[in-house]
């Protein structure tokens, strides 16, 4: 949740750890630090955004060639001055940046202290900082040596940074649970807790596993297992562009980013959804695609709005493939002892590919023998590398915490799959199969229709920017959008907002419904139409304000909602992937209404890697 950003070469170390936690900052701001190294370690550290760290050093001397920086999603102690990162031991030979949680820290805590060791700080990074100095202390060989001793002692996940002053010509990192990416310059090196950082120096990058310690000169990156076994480091190619992962002239990168997803769809189709042909090209599931089209039953585990792609995508492969599926919350699937036989697949959705409590749900999948396979956005991250096998979605860096274009990504790899299992079990006819195949391909012009027409869903949104509440309703494919559309309102504009299948309502939240409250019911044509149409008219009926978005020429619906939002027509099984942006506009909308800080919404961060 937190970002890393390192820096050991030739070229001054502050400007590029400041312009790292900048790109960093979507994943966590309440606080930000760096370390500089320079004859003496320096540190500087401030609650608040980059910014106001920026602020804090002012024309102070900060120049060296070797630093680490920190922006924070505080776990342990509140967001203060204190509690931020770098933190550094109490004789000051150890500055350590650190990802994750060390579960046991309280322990180790007490009993350094009983051994005369004094905090600063309530956090348990501090700790680790302080093991690591009282081993070195005790007589360890090396600082590598005492980090190696010190962290076979934690439990809890990690990654982390550090500078030691007695060798302060290298940096030592290690990974466990948490990832960390080396980019590899000419004489230099850079670290980060993602590729966004490192993407405008090199395009070259390691990405550390699971228990890998690097020693980092200058010239030179030596990596160890946590077993100190020799490690050849894999060097790869990163694939994004710097525009990017910049503004691009927009005004949020959430609005990019919904502005996107025309292009972001197409990658997701690029080379795999052909009309001439009639195969989606599907290669990372070319291996398993015997044992899917076979399995009894598809687990989706997932969390927040990749969830809600996991709910589209059950109705996806009812409808298509006819195999019964179930979605789990990855956080509650983990913590049961969940029924999985040998003919289930298991399918885990992340954008960032490093949601900690999907990750542990894919451990305990694997475990128990499942076929496992992951739905991710981010290459090279931690869920494609724990998955058997899996699809990237392409959508590109999703920066934005609201997630919008990974959304309708993770959709369009559902549906790809849909498909393909439905068409090799010859549920899908050869015209049916056409006549998907060319909607399929239409729905990124459509979703340009959309768009351009936002000024709508603009002008709507200030009229209800100061609501206090508001109620989303759908039905079959459009109630994992009614949920989505909610949960885009809350996170980002704070209005509390609830996402319920439509007919569900009169089981309670009717109660909730007058003359104030905003009901955003989806409604586009399709087979739940004339229900919904009823759900309508018992809103209608209360005197609520009815927003709902309908099927161009949809004159029934237009004559009892306040307003509309027209999306083109198209088959109901990709009925979500336009529905939703509608949805997207309006929250971002009324989110900037507001006031709010729509890329980086208060207590909210992009990954979230801790449980
Ligand atoms: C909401 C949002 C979150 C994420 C959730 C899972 O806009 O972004 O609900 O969807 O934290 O994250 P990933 O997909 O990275 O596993």
């Amino acid at each position: 949740m937190c970002g890393i950003v390192a820096y050991i070469g030739e070229r001054q170390a502050l400007p590029i750890l400041i312009n790292g936690l900048k790109r960093l900052e979507y994943r966590g701001y309440d606080s930000a630090g760096v370390s500089i190294w320079n004859k003496k370690t320096k540190v500087y550290k401030r609650k608040g955004k980059v910014a106001d760290l920026e602020a804090f050093i002012g024309n102070d001397d900060l120049t060296g060639n070797i630093g680490i920086g920190h922006t924070r999603w505080a776990t342990h102690g509140e967001p203060n001055d204190v509690n931020a990162h770098p933190h550094m031991s109490m004789n000051g030979k150890f500055t350590i940046i650190h990802n994750g949680i060390i579960e046991n820290y309280s322990r180790l805590r007490d009993k350094l202290t009983s051994f005369g060791v004094t905090f600063k700080s309530e956090t348990d990074t501090e700790v680790l900082a302080n093991l690591i100095e009282y081993i070195y202390e005790k007589g360890a060989v090396d600082a590598e040596l005492a980090v190696r001793l010190a962290l076979s002692k934690v439990i809890g996940a990690y990654g982390l940074v550090i500078i030691c002053s007695d060798e302060p010509d290298k940096l030592i990192a290690a990974r466990k649970g948490s990832p960390l990416v080396i980019g590899v310059g000419n004489e230099e090196y850079f670290l980060a807790s993602d590729a966004t950082p490192i993407v405008e120096y090199t395009k070259s990058v390691i990405y550390l596993n699971d228990g890998d310690v690097a020693v980092i000169t200058k010239d030179q990156l030596t990596l160890k297992t946590d077993h100190n076994k020799s490690q050849t480091p894999i060097i790869q190619e990163l694939n994004i562009d710097i525009g990017e992962i910049d503004k691009g002239g927009y005004e949020h990168f959430m609005l990019k980013e919904i502005f996107e997803q025309p292009r972001s769809i197409n990658d997701t189709f690029r080379g795999r959804v052909k009309t001439e042909n009639d195969k989606i090209h599907l290669g990372g599931l070319y291996e398993v695609m015997p044992k899917l089209i076979e399995a009894k039953r598809i687990l989706i585990i997932a969390c927040g709005t990749s969830w809600h792609a996991g709910l589209v995508g059950e109705y996806l492969f009812e409808d298509l493939a006819r195999i019964p599926v179930e979605v789990e919350y990855a956080s509650e699937f983990r913590y049961r002892n969940p029924i999985i036989n040998k003919d289930d697949v298991v399918i885990a959705i992340s954008q960032s590919g490093e949601t900690a409590d999907t990750l542990a749900a894919i451990q305990l999948a694997k475990e128990k023998g499942a076929l496992v396979l992951g739905i991710c956005n981010v290459v090279g991250s931690s869920i494609p590398r724990e998955t058997h096998a899996g699809v990237y979605t392409h959508a590109g860096p999703e920066i934005g915490v609201a997630s919008t274009k990974a959304f309708t990504c993770q959709v369009t790899v559902l549906a790809m799959m849909a498909i393909t299992i439905g068409r090799s079990k010859e549920l899908i006819s050869d015209s049916s199969y056409q006549n998907l195949i060319k909607e399929f391909n239409l729905i990124p012009e459509k979703i340009e229709e959309i768009l351009q027409n936002s000024l709508i869903i603009k002008e709507a949104a200030e009229l209800y920017k100061d609501s206090t509440n508001s109620l989303y309703l759908g039905r079959g494919y459009l109630f994992p959008v009614a949920l989505e559309g909610a949960l885009k309102l809350k996170e980002i504009s704070y209005i509390h907002a609830e996402g319920y299948p439509a007919a569900e309502m009169k089981h309670g939240p009717i109660a909730l419904i007058d003359e104030k409250m905003p009901v955003v019911v989806v409604a586009t044509k399709d087979s739940s139409y004339e229900k919904i149409v009823s759900n309508v008219q018992e809103v209608k009926a209360r005197n609520g304000k009815i927003i709902a978005v309908v099927t161009k020429g949809d004159t029934v619906i237009r004559k009892m909602a306040d307003h509309v939002f027209e999306i083109p027509e198209t088959n109901p099984v990709f009925s979500a992937l336009l529905s939703v942006i509608p949805l997207q506009l309006f929250s971002y909308y009324i989110a900037v209404m507001r006031g709010c800080n729509v890329d980086q919404p208060r207590n909210l961060a992009k990954s979230v890697t801790v449980e």
